[in-house]
């Protein structure tokens, strides 16, 4: 007999654990300067509709998927009758895997960075690239490289965390921990709005994101929009399609659908108009920037101008530390749960195993140059931190190829393989109200696979130089 599938303990505590999933560094560092390069209120508006007629469509179809088959995101396609689709969950668990290895790493520089604030401020204001180098081993003044022992204990710590709380059980440990994170992170985000929007000299910034300015709106605009959408709401991943096996049959998975996706859209533009704001008011209009970069060095300026800087500093990195080990959690989770399954390991042995392989493979990448003393794959550090190598190449594979691939194997699965009359029978179980089938249907099988297509084929056409 198969053992009993684990379940979420409440609605609340599944709404919070995937949106938890969804809310994550993309949402906090990656957001807002999407936003301010996109024209602001133009991109805040494209990237509406885009949650709307796609994001919320592919959430709801993985989620349906997962909750029909209550099985793993690789054996779903085949418990639903349809095992040609297998491929759509391989790719979601080797993305999974893929990013959960340099995910921790960057969690663990998060870490480092909450511990920064607190004790040593004054040493990230006085040299905040050489501090952000220095956890990757080197010094940009004399060219020196070493082991980056710092930057590998905090990702070793943040690794820890995230497998404790897996290994603790989906209700017992993910659930329980979104249940205290989650709401941790909505109150430092108020706090950090209103700061921003009280620094003199922030309403320019807020203006600038709210209205729109359509003459910085390219084609490549709507494109970078529609990647940031996927990854923002961890879609194309195994991660929702997990989740969703999870949940109780009488859940409303319409409902939850709308609410995950909206949560982790009011998170973007809260971000949006805290970090905006914010450098507007600091370092000026164009000192808004993304990535790794931007977060931990280019907002050492912010901090150091606002007063109360070194307060507002820690809660900033403890948002991000919230916001980055809720979504590892769920990543890791989608690859433990098919290994679990598939090949019967214990939970506890898997989940080490699994996050000891991912840390020691992100490991190899991010300290490439500094630690093993060959070429620079994450950073190119002679040509600056803005060049990341590897980093634009893992991007690529996952966000612009990977991803999307993927969420159009689930669109295409419930579109054309396994029917939306079937998935929505699965979405009005229990006499739950869906309304707007019509809709669902047109969207999951033409609008949302067309434009994933789009996304794929122009990804190609332009290289690697959309992010
Ligand atoms: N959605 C999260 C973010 O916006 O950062 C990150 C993420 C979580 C990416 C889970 C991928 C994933 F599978």
């Amino acid at each position: 007999m198969e053992p009993k599938r684990a379940q979420w303990g409440s609605k609340i505590g599944f709404i919070l654990a995937a949106a938890g999933s969804a809310v994550g560094l993309g949402n906090i560092w990656k957001f807002p300067g999407k936003a301010y390069e996109g024209g602001g209120g133009a991109y805040i508006l494209i990237y509406l509709a885009i949650v709307l007629l796609i994001g919320i469509p592919v959430m709801l179809s993985e989620l349906t998927i997962g909750r029909g088959a209550q099985a793993n995101a690789i054996d779903s396609y085949g418990k639903l009758g349809h095992p040609g689709y297998k491929w759509v969950g391989w790719f979601g668990v080797i993305v999974a895997f893929i990013i959960t290895s340099y995910y921790c790493h960057v969690g663990g520089w998060v870490l480092r960075y909450v511990a920064g604030y607190a004790t040593e401020p004054a040493k990230i204001y006085s040299d905040p690239l050489g501090y952000f180098y220095a956890l990757l081993g080197y010094n940009a003044t004399t060219g020196e490289t070493w082991f980056p022992l710092t930057g590998i204990i905090f990702a070793a710590i943040f690794m820890a965390i995230t497998c404790f709380i897996i290994v603790k059980g989906v209700e017992g440990g993910i659930e329980r921990f979104n249940k205290i994170g989650m709401p941790a992170l909505f109150v430092i985000l108020i706090i950090l709005l209103i700061r921003s929007l009280t620094m003199p000299g922030a309403g320019e910034g807020l203006k600038y994101m709210l209205v729109p300015d359509w003459s910085k709106v390219t084609f490549s605009t709507v494109l970078s929009a529609l990647g940031q959408a996927f990854f923002s709401l961890s879609l194309g991943m195994a991660i929702m399609v997990t989740y969703g096996s999870y949940l109780k049959k009488e859940e409303n998975l319409a409902k939850n659908a709308a609410i995950i996706c909206g949560m982790d859209t009011l998170v973007a533009l809260i971000a949006g108009f805290i970090i905006v704001p914010a450098v507007f008011a600091t370092l000026g209009a164009e000192g808004v920037g993304k990535g790794a970069g931007f977060a931990f060095s280019s907002l050492a300026g912010v901090f150091q101008q606002m007063p109360g800087g070194q307060f507002f500093g820690i809660l900033f990195y403890l948002l991000l530390l919230f916001a980055a080990l809720t979504s590892c959690i769920s990543l890791v989770e989608g690859v433990v749960a098919f290994a679990t399954e598939r090949f019967g390991w214990k939970r506890t042995p898997a989940t080490i195993i699994l996050c000891l392989v991912m840390f020691l493979l992100g490991a190899v990448y991010t300290c490439s140059q500094a630690a093993f003393d060959i070429k620079g794959i994450w950073f190119d550090f002679k040509n600056g931190l803005t060049t990341p190598i590897f980093g634009d190449f893992m991007e690529f594979l996952t966000d612009r190829l990977m991803i999307p691939v993927c969420a159009l194997g689930s669109c295409l699965f419930v579109g054309w393989a396994w029917k939306p009359q079937n998935a929505i029978r699965e979405i009005e179980l229990d006499g739950k109200p869906f309304r707007l089938k019509k809709a669902y249907s047109f969207l999951v099988k033409y609008l949302a696979p067309i434009s994933i297509i789009i996304i794929i084929v122009a990804s190609f056409a332009t290289g690697t130089t959309l992010s």
